[in-house]
């Protein structure tokens, strides 16, 4: 079956930081694991363009806003290259491409009866690009904001709305039937409990600003900058062409989110879709938010990280892992360089980084860098057995779980005990003493290298593929099956180049 995955499309009003390589990334794994498992993918990335907070930044930056959204959208261009990001796909919301699925969208509401025009009078955060009750703002120096922080302002225009209130029934049996539908739970809790409290029509249009979508056949309006956004996925598609190559991908398997934008995603977008006959995705996991050294990451504090300098010092596999070990996905957590240094120099490089070492440099001096056959497994052998046979199913259950760091836990806690498994048979001693298990007990490690590599190939790409060629295993069989086959006795090794560097720290 093939897969769709997604990240949200991400304002062009600022430079790429921490949080945004964050959710990329979780999306980036689960598309490489998909595709190693043999699975079809499409994953998509991409900017969102419009909306008053886009044109406000261009006005700030005393650009033409074309030419300001141009230039901010090549700076996620680039940190989805310098990530690696695997995306098939990079959607921008300015091209025409979408503005055609905007409009063919907007007509099959109205056509459906879905859109009605109306007047908004309320309180609107443009930082936010959101409306808010009155009964959820505070008050603080005679002005008002909104839970997120953000200032409102009182807005009133004419506007088109969509009748989500008339959604509402649906939505509560759609989240029912669809216990996964939102993850983890406690958001699940969270919006359930928003609808069930009651939802009103949703303002869909602006007439106070102009950089975004004109509504069909009523241009002095353009589209409420979320409805814009949240179609991108579809547009991605094909739609409207249904008969597309890729609509087939549609419904979306998972929309990747940070907790901030859970309710457009579980709420507005299976309900704008269920309105106009589309089928609603099957799934938004919503991941919770960095702190930068305990301090909450904002403009005003000058605080924010910028993924490409992180990459320049520790290098990109060890920050794609770090990111994705630390924090529980789905919790908030803290960024702080120390941690990623101690699992860097800890688990990378001391834990696996130096087991492919001793083994990969055993095999060298002792075996003639050629791969010594498959052995018998003995009593001894058990306990790393155990954990190597399992392994693909186990991260295979927590990434389709989109739970990151059971997967890194799995594998490690497994690399744990490949290291006492060496140093117990201290294959270094048997080679005077007993050739034969030394053999073995080294082709047991490659065998247990060999299944971390491919396995961790997602979380490290460059990493894992220099180990893969390191432990012989050719680059076309590199999938999730070319475990069942073992490599043949006598495969020539390389001699073995360190695959993590480790960073010396202040004692
Ligand atoms: N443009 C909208 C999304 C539209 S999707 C149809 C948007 N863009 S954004 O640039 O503000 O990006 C928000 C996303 O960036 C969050 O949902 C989250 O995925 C990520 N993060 C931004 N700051 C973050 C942290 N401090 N920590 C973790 N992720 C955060 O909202």
């Amino acid at each position: 079956m093939p897969t769709y995955i997604t990240t949200p499309i991400y304002y062009v009003n600022d430079r790429p930081h921490i949080g945004h390589a964050y959710t990329s990334l979780a999306a980036d794994v689960l598309a490489r694991w998909r595709r190693l498992e043999g699975g079809e993918v499409f994953f998509l990335t991409g900017t969102d363009e419009h909306g008053q907070k886009v044109e406000k930044a261009a006005r700030d930056a005393g650009m033409d806003p074309k030419e300001f959204t141009d230039r901010v959208s090549e700076h996620f261009r680039v940190l989805a290259e310098r990530m690696e990001l695997s995306n098939d796909d990079f959607i921008r919301t300015t091209e025409e491409r979408h503005k055609r699925a905007c409009q063919a969208l907007w007509e099959e509401l109205a056509r459906r009866g879905e859109i009605y025009l109306g007047h908004y009078e309320g309180w609107y955060a443009v930082r936010d690009e959101a409306f808010y009750g009155p009964d959820e703002l505070t008050e603080r120096d005679g002005a008002k904001y909104a839970p997120t922080g953000a200032p409102v302002e009182w807005v009133r225009e004419p506007s088109y709305f969509f009748r989500l209130s008339k959604w509402q029934g649906w939505l509560l049996r759609f989240y029912e039937d669809n216990p996964d539908f939102i993850a983890p739970q406690s958001r699940r809790n969270e919006v359930m409990s928003f609808v069930r409290a009651g939802l009103q029509d949703l303002s869909i249009s602006r007439t106070s600003f102009a950089w975004g979508v004109p509504v069909p056949g009523d241009p002095a309006h353009v589209m409420y900058v979320w409805l814009d956004a949240l179609t991108n996925y579809i547009t991605a598609a094909g739609y409207p062409d249904e008969a597309a190559e890729r609509w087939r991908f549609w419904p979306a398997d998972v929309h990747f989110v940070g907790k901030d934008i859970v309710r457009f995603h579980a709420i507005y977008w299976p309900a704008f879709l269920q309105a106009a006959g589309i089928a609603p995705p099957r799934r938004v996991f919503a991941h919770g938010w960095w702190t930068i050294e305990g301090q909450k990451m904002s403009k005003s504090l000058g605080n924010a990280i910028d993924p490409l300098a992180l990459i320049e010092e520790f290098g990109l596999d060890p920050l794609r892992y770090f990111l994705l070990r630390e924090v529980p996905f789905g919790n908030d957590g803290d960024f702080a360089r120390k941690s990623l240094v101690n699992r860097l120099n800890g688990e990378l490089a001391d834990g696996l980084g130096n087991l492919a070492q001793r083994t990969l440099s055993l095999i060298q001096r002792n075996c003639g860098g050629e791969l010594p056959g498959e052995a018998g497994r003995s009593e001894a052998d058990a306990g790393l057995f155990d954990s190597i046979d399992a392994l693909v199913a186990s991260v295979g259950k927590a990434l389709n779980a989109q739970l990151f760091h059971t997967a890194l836990e799995t594998v490690f806690h497994s690399v744990r005990e490949a290291n006492g498994y060496i140093t117990q048979q201290q294959p270094w001693a048997l080679k005077r003493t007993d050739p034969a298990r030394m053999a073995a007990v080294l082709r047991h490690l490659h065998t247990a290298l060999r299944a971390y590599a491919t396995v961790l190939q997602p979380f490290m790409p460059g990493t894992m593929g220099r180990m893969l060629d390191q432990l012989g295993v050719p680059s076309e069989g590199r999938g999730l099956a070319s475990l069942e086959t073992s490599l043949p006795a006598g495969t020539a090794l390389p001699p073995p180049v360190p695959l993590f560097r480790k960073i010396e720290t202040a004692a």
